[in-house]
């Protein structure tokens, strides 16, 4: 399989749904590379805030460290923000957005007033106690941003990026035993719902991610080419 980009086709608009660890952003990552799609992540928007000392980082700051979900309106300012940039015109893989229904009902207005559509949403079943596992082992390149796992994906000379080459590793303040427990009772409570609310409109598929990567990403490949047509 290869060579089907973007490029010649229309804007093809994805949600990964799924609690943390699910894969979103590694699998995100991948799609983006294969596809030319943008990840559109709004927790790296919410950390570069952060990062950045702006007043909506300064007010998500604690919040986030406390694995809750940050207020809708900052996290639908920040969307819309991004979401104007030109380069979301060819397609997006939207990954820990949306999270609530009220963001969901805001993100179909959005859509709507861009005449474009959510065409496929993949929920990424997972089993809650493997995600402490996996969240807690993360890390990734500080550089270039590409994730690793100390048991699962390993860098091929320790310490080192595969991609890029740094040796600027780095690990979220979040990604801790208890928050992850809180991030995942938050998952359930808010999120989760969302799977019935795109089920209703039909563009919801399932797969199993608690297989490995790559058959991970080759179940999400099939979709997203079954999506361009
Ligand atoms: P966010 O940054 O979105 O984090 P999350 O949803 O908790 O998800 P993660 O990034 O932890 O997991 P992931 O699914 O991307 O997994 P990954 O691919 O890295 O949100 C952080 C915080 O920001 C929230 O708690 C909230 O406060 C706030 N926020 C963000 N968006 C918001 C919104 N819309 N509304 C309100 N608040 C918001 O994989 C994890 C690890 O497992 C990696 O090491 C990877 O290598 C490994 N791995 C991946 N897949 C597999 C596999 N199949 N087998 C084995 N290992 C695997």
């Amino acid at each position: 399989m290869g060579g089907a980009t973007m490029t010649d086709t229309r804007p093809v608009n994805l949600i990964l749904l799924g609690p943390p660890g699910a894969g979103k952003g590694t699998q995100a990552r991948m799609l983006e590379e294969k596809f030319g799609l943008i990840q559109l992540s709004t927790g790296d928007l919410l950390r570069a805030a952060v990062a950045a000392g702006t007043e909506a980082g300064k007010a998500a700051k604690a919040v986030m460290e406390a694995g809750q979900l940050v207020s809708d309106e900052i996290v639908l300012a920040i969307l819309k923000d991004r979401m104007g940039e030109g380069d979301v015109a060819k397609g997006v893989i939207l990954d820990g957005f949306p999270r609530t229904q009220a963001q969901a009902e805001a993100l179909d207005a959005l859509m709507a007033e861009a005449g474009q559509q959510i065409d496929s949403v993949i929920s990424l079943a997972v089993d809650d106690e493997a995600m402490v596992t996996r969240v807690a082992g993360r890390f990734t390149c500080g550089d270039c941003g590409e994730g690793y796992h100390d048991s699962f994906k390993q860098t091929a000379k320790a310490g080192v990026c595969d991609k890029c080459g740094s040796t600027e590793m780095k690990r979220r303040a979040d990604d801790n035993a208890e928050t992850v427990r809180s991030r995942l009772e938050a998952y359930h409570a808010q999120t989760a719902p969302l799977i019935a609310y795109y089920e209703r409109q039909g563009c919801l598929s399932e797969i199993d991610a608690m297989a490995a990567i790559k058959a991970v990403e080759a179940d999400l490949e099939g979709i997203v080419r079954r999506a361009l047509g």
